[in-house]
């Protein structure tokens, strides 16, 4: 174990560990957008800046991305300097003007205040940032069926040549881990469609309610070595299911 200091206050960590994650930890809040603990930190957004300094470096300090900056002995972290919130407020002035449509930012904004960003760049309902968690999260954990298009003020997210994918499982791993929520999909009755692609959800063999497309059941099949059938049973289903076997254990 190390020791280093964060806004004052000597922490322990593992040498190495992520800034972010031991401030969390310690209860002190960093904004972040491009972070999510299901993929490694790609420090893209910038909006996670801290102000690093050593005893050692008389005076001298400089900002890095929390999210992925290593852990050092005797490293003083502070979260809030004058640098580290201009900084995150030119960030979010940037990003307010490329995406007026996403409240997640604007409430940023607000606590930065930014109350009246004049400067719009962005379509009026843009809410993408660009941060990419959709991209690596569907490209690393799933099936590679989105990624960046296209280049500079085009630049968005989708499927290869904005087509219907059918490398797509409809599996809303991207939809549900934007933090943006830019990424719309639909899901009416047995239907699901997200990027053009329209998915029939498979009933529930016991109540019928809506579960999987089938292409994400097999996806899934083919890694777990789980029945496809298996996960054609809703969570409400399983859970009872589940109860009824521990009524059934004679304790
Ligand atoms: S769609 Fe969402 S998760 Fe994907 S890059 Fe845009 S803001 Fe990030
Ligand atoms: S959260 Fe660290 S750079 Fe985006």
């Amino acid at each position: 174990m190390i020791e280093l200091t964060i806004d004052g206050k000597r922490v322990q960590a593992r040498k190495g560990e992520h800034l972010l994650a031991i401030a969390r930890r310690e209860g002190v809040e960093i904004p972040t957008l491009c972070h999510h603990e299901a993929v490694e930190p790609s420090g893209a957004c910038r909006m996670c800046m801290v102000e690093v300094t050593r005893p050692d470096w008389e005076g001298w300090s400089k900002l890095v991305t929390a999210c992925n900056f290593p852990a050092e002995e005797d490293l003083i972290v502070r979260t809030r300097t004058d640098k580290v919130m201009q900084t995150r407020k030119e960030i979010l002035e940037l990003l307010i003007a490329r995406t007026p449509g996403s409240q997640l930012i604007a409430e940023m904004a607000r606590e930065y205040g930014l109350d009246h960003p004049t400067l719009t760049v962005g379509e009026l309902s843009e809410k993408c940032i660009l941060c990419d968690i959709c991209t690596r999260v569907c490209q690393n954990l799933v099936t590679g069926a989105i990624s960046r298009i296209n280049r500079g003020v085009e630049k968005e997210v989708n499927t290869p040549f904005a087509e219907v994918s059918d490398v797509c499982i409809g599996c809303l791993a991207c939809a549900k881990s934007c933090p943006t929520d830019a990424i719309e999909f639909k899901q009416v009755g047995l239907e699901r469609t997200i990027w053009g692609r329209t998915f029939d959800l498979v009933p529930c063999t016991q109540c019928g309610a809506p579960t999987l497309p089938k292409e994400q059941a097999e996806w899934l099949s083919e890694r777990t070595g789980m029945k496809v059938e298996e996960y054609f049973v809703c969570v409400k289903c399983k859970a009872a299911q589940t109860a009824r076997t521990y009524e059934n254990i004679a304790w």
